[in-house]
């Protein structure tokens, strides 16, 4: 088996698992692309992923080892962002349990990613564990 060198990890979704995971791979070294929807209101267009990550952040017990660590997450937008992710050496997909949303941004991810690089989708966790994990 081949040895992966994971650098860059892109988290999509910020929510209660996408900013918690950003976190673990933050404090073992990895650069992180974390990125959520464009909010509906405000200016802000990479308010969602900042709002979710300061949340996680602040949270009790912390997922983050050291307050420096977050230095290596880097916030961002599905609409501006994404094709960002041809850097990432895996790219892990935990948007909302919608199936057409998921649907949607994994025909995204496919525009941009890189081949040979590692993919986990949330929904297959649900669906069929043959398929947990996939490189291509
Ligand atoms: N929370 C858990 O304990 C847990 C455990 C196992 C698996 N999961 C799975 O992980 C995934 C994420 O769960 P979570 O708890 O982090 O959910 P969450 O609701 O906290 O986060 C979901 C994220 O999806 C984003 N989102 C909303 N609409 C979107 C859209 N149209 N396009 C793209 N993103 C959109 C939201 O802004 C939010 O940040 C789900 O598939 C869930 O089943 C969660």
């Amino acid at each position: 088996m081949k040895n992966r060198n994971i650098k860059k990890v892109a988290v999509l979704g910020s929510g209660v698992m996408g900013s918690r995971i950003a976190c673990h791979f933050a404090n073992v070294g990895c650069e992180v692309l974390l990125l959520d929807i464009v909010p509906k209101e405000g200016k802000d267009r990479n308010a969602v992923a900042d709002e979710h990550l300061a949340f996680a952040l602040k949270s009790n017990p912390s997922p983050i080892y050291d307050k420096k660590f977050a230095k290596r997450i880097s916030t961002g937008n599905f609409d501006d962002d994404l094709p960002k992710i041809k850097d990432c050496d895996w790219i892990i997909e935990v948007v909302i349990e919608r199936l057409d949303i998921k649907q949607q941004v994994l025909a995204n991810v496919e525009k941009y990613r890189t081949p040979g690089t590692l993919d986990h989708y949330e929904h297959q966790r649900h669906s069929d564990p043959r398929d947990r994990g996939r490189t291509q």
